[in-house]
């Protein structure tokens, strides 16, 4: 396991909000640290790691000269581990997300489902389901990553470990 405090912490925050309840919205409200750990994995490997925009009339962004029909991309992977905005952005550490550390960063640093008027129209179905998935398997079992695997993100449309992730039932 990489990060066995973080784990610990997360069952333990299931633990005392669910007991063995099924998962409520009233339930998934309060598991406000595990809801940090599913936004910091979203930081690190972003599903949507790349977005683009065809410009309707020539601007200027940062200094740079942009033509009507340009496309421009949006690097939603590289902004979320650009040290400007996430010190030591390699880390993996769900204490960024607390409501205080949200709120002292610049709003656009952190885009896993885009921003403004083209947002995410599914992320809070999204952020739902995946709390709901995670606390099930947490719940559940036990688990760890088989060893010796090579663990490789592969940037398609989407953003996906190229052979998977393997983890044994403990
Ligand atoms: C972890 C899951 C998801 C991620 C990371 C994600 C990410 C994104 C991102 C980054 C955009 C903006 C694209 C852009 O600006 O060019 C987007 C748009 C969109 N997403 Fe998601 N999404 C997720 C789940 C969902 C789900 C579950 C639904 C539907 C139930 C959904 C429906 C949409 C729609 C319809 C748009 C287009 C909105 C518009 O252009 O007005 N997404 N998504």
């Amino acid at each position: 396991m990489k990060h066995p405090k973080v784990m610990a912490r997360m069952r333990q925050e299931i633990k005392e909000v669910l007991g063995n309840e099924p998962p409520t919205m009233q339930h998934i409200r309060q598991l406000t640290y595990t809801k940090q750990v599913i936004d910091e994995s979203l930081r690190l490997y972003p599903p949507a790691w790349v977005i683009g925009r065809q410009a309707l009339a020539p601007d200027e962004i940062g200094g740079f000269r942009i033509k009507k029909g340009d496309v421009v991309l949006i690097p939603i992977y590289a902004m979320h581990r650009h040290e400007a905005f996430w010190p030591d952005p390699e880390r993996f550490a769900p204490e960024r997300f607390t409501s205080e550390a949200v709120k002292a960063r610049a709003k656009f640093s952190y885009l896993p489902f885009g921003g403004g008027q083209r947002i995410c129209i599914g992320q809070s179905f999204a952020m739902m389901e995946m709390q709901i998935a995670l606390v099930m398997l947490v719940r559940s079992f036990e688990f760890e990553l088989v060893e010796g695997q090579e663990i490789e993100a592969e940037p398609l449309i989407t953003l996906r470990p190229k052979t998977g992730i393997w983890v044994k039932k403990l």
